[in-house]
């Protein structure tokens, strides 16, 4: 346990019913999933366990579903049209597109050094008050090169009468501008302010200069500036046939909700009033959000469209807090606190045993966002985060924020002057309501704070799935097995070595080569450290075999398929999944499906239960094979009728992680299961 590589959990989600590409018989679109059979329960359940701790299980919450479509002035309103945009660069030369800050930590300390380099005497940063925002750290060096590269542009765009042809050259070459462009931004610039000289060469483009590496290729990249583009998806209320950009298409935009929680912010006060609820309260929602992510990927880690859970919990401003009651910080920390505590809860099966919670709490950890990481409402953020398998590593599954009274006050629209300035909010001249509440019991009237803890639900189920993960052996080999896989490896190493030679061969007299040295080279060296490690590696054989090197190499095609058979023989995968999120709580197999007795005992049973759960009859394979199929799925019971059965009315009951056999009474049946699967 948890899974090596994210490659393993989409193997077993795209096989066994979990997740598929959208559209596939289109040639799919990047980054849109459906789910599937056991997708969809496993999702509903990650929803019903949250909804039971955070509306159920609690006294202070109550439940909301509101519609994705809204005005477009609440994303004016919330700050989402102008600030919920990410940085874009392109690399020229191969087309590639990157998020700036995901393209920064991918690069090395020295490139990150030289880009400080080359931004620290720029007249963009020789004010006092700006040295400070430049460091390595790849977080705030994207902020400085944003605010740099837009500097740099101004001072280009602006010097009219200076517009010479290198001017031009390099707004069309660092900043992507057509000529039309550059003629307009000239045009609409009329004032000369100081000419391109004022930055030396490297200054104007230091993401090139600095040879930052396009991580595709591994080479240095010839980039663009970083432009803002703004992540909401734009639609149209109505039949609108006018132009894009004219005041009628304008009128008629709305956007898919990037974000559940202005949904709740609106109706803060309808559900306060109509519930007659005290703050401090929560309202929580479950749904559909959408963002036009510029670098989606990993799976159903960043997707364009997801489902989030979120919570807005209502607290009283900090300057009306009295002795003895929670502050703003006291919430946020106990909400922090609850949150990280239910992913643990989770992420946990019922039989591991100490030494594994241990290791799965090393896997979630607790990260306050540095200051210029922070979302434009938050006062501060804790994000928890998992660490996914591969490269993916450290991610963000859950956000909880303190956006103090931001939300509530851009929506209102009668604001004092001071609150505006403090919030650095322009006066709401849309809104029609004001969300403050009259607190009866402290007799004062106050714009409530609100502590979000938010959460994805496609996120979450990526993050159990991981850490469910487990490949063990269940039979241990003999030497014999051992060696004769040590010599079949030597012989795709004989056969391998060879192609390299030949491929090297091709490739120097020009032709095309069938194999790559590289990768194959690279299989090589998997290859020979897994075989070095051999007992204990066995689990990594056949993920070896699926290495790109090892394409189109004959012996690998030969050893898959007897390796597979040894394997299934030998170790089981299983998906140790807590029981409230397994897809299939129960499957009931016949020992024997062509004796009607027991097949109509194992049928009786499993409609039994499947009223209460998902329940499933199988009696397609023998039962070994049955277990393993279940097992794989992360079905936390199986139910064997045999001819004991008929006889006394009991039954075989396995359980899943620890695959120990229990003969119960088919009277007890719901007891025992319902116990432990805690229903
Ligand atoms: N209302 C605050 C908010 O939306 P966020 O950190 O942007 O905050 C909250 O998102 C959670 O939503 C994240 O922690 C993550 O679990 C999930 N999420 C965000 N963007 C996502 C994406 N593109 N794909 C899948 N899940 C995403």
């Amino acid at each position: 346990m948890p899974a090596k590589s994210l490659e393993q959990v989409v193997n077993l989600c795209k096989t066994r019913g979990f997740v598929f590409p959208g559209s596939a018989a289109y040639g799919g679109v990047a980054s849109f999933w459906d789910y599937g059979p056991l997708g969809v329960e496993m999702l509903n359940h990650v929803k019903r366990i949250w909804w039971q701790e955070s509306v159920y299980a609690r006294d202070d919450m109550e439940g909301l579903d509101a519609a994705i479509l809204m005005s477009r002035k609440v994303w004016q309103h919330s700050g989402h049209e102008a600030t919920f945009t990410d940085p874009l660069v392109d690399n020229r030369e191969t087309k590639r597109r990157y998020r700036l800050d995901h393209l920064l930590k991918r690069q090395s300390a020295e490139v990150l050094e030289a880009i400080c380099d080359i931004l620290k005497p720029a007249p963009t940063f020789t004010a006092p008050s700006r040295q400070a925002t430049i460091s390595p750290d790849p977080e705030a060096l994207a902020s400085a090169l944003i605010y740099h590269y837009r500097e740099v542009q101004t001072h280009f765009s602006a010097s009219t009468d200076q517009m010479k042809s290198e001017n031009a050259a390099i707004l069309m070459d660092v900043f992507g501008l057509t000529e039309d462009e550059v003629r307009r931004a000239s045009a609409d610039s009329p004032v000369p302010r100081a000419d391109s000289k004022m930055f030396e060469p490297e200054q104007r483009d230091p993401l090139t200069a600095a040879a930052v590496l396009d991580p595709a290729d591994g080479k240095p990249g010839k980039w663009t500036a970083p432009r803002q583009f703004n992540l909401m998806f734009v639609t149209h209320v109505g039949p609108v046939e006018a132009a894009p950009n004219t005041p009628e298409e304008i009128a008629a935009r709305a956007y898919l909700r990037p974000e559940t929680a202005q949904g709740i912010f609106l109706n803060f006060k309808n559900v306060q009033r109509s519930m007659a609820r005290k703050v401090p309260f929560g309202i929580a929602q479950m749904g559909k959000a959408f963002r036009n992510e510029i670098t989606p990927g990993n799976f159903i880690f960043r997707t364009r469209e997801f489902e989030q859970m979120e919570i807005e919990f209502f607290i009283k401003p900090p300057q009306f807090t009295g002795e003895g009651e929670k502050t703003d910080e006291q919430w946020h920390e106990e909400w922090i606190d609850q949150r990280y505590r239910w992913w643990l809860r989770y992420a946990t099966p019922p039989t591991a045993g100490n030494v594994e919670m241990e290791e799965i709490e090393e896997r979630f950890r607790k990260r306050a966002q540095a200051a210029d990481e922070l979302a434009h409402y938050a006062k501060a953020t804790t994000d928890i985060e998992y660490k996914f398998p591969g490269s993916l590593s450290w991610g963000e599954i859950e956000g909880v924020a303190n956006r103090t009274d931001f939300d509530l006050t851009a929506h209102s629209g009668d604001v004092p002057e001071e609150d505006l300035k403090r919030l650095k909010l322009e006066p709401n001249k849309d809104s029609n309501q004001t969300f403050d509440y009259f607190d009866p019991d402290a007799k004062q009237r106050y714009v409530p704070w609100v502590i979000e803890p938010s959460a994805g639900v496609t996120r979450a189920m990526l993050t159990f799935l991981c850490e469910a993960y487990d490949e063990e052996v269940v039979k241990e080999p003999t030497k014999q097995e051992i060696d004769q896989i040590k010599s079949d490896a030597a012989m795709i190493k004989n056969n391998a070595e060879k192609k390299i030679k030949a491929a090297e061969k091709d490739a120097a007299a020009g032709k095309e080569t069938k194999h790559d040295p590289v990768q194959v080279r690279a299989f090589l060296d998997q290859l020979e450290d897994v075989v070095n490690r051999l007992p204990e590696s066995l689990d990594e054989v056949l993920l070896t075999l699926d290495h790109p090197g090892a394409e189109n190499l004959e012996p690998v095609k030969k050893f898959r398929v007897p390796t597979e058979k040894f394997m299934e023989e030998v170790s089981r995968t299983v998906l140790r999944l807590h029981p409230a999120l397994a897809p299939i709580k129960l499957a009931v197999f016949p020992l024997k499906k062509n004796k009607p007795e027991i097949v109509e005992m194992a049928k009786g049973i499993k409609r039994m239960f499947q009223k209460h759960f998902r329940t499933v009859y199988d009696d397609s394979a023998g039962i070994g094979r049955l277990y393993r199929r279940q097992d794989e799925i992360g079905t936390p019971y199986c139910i064997t009728v045999d001819f004991e059965s008929l006889e006394d009315r009991t039954v075989t009951v396995r359980e899943r992680d620890t695959m120990e056999q229990e003969r119960v009474a088919i009277d007890d049946l719901k007891d025992y299961l319902f116990t432990r699967l805690d229903i």
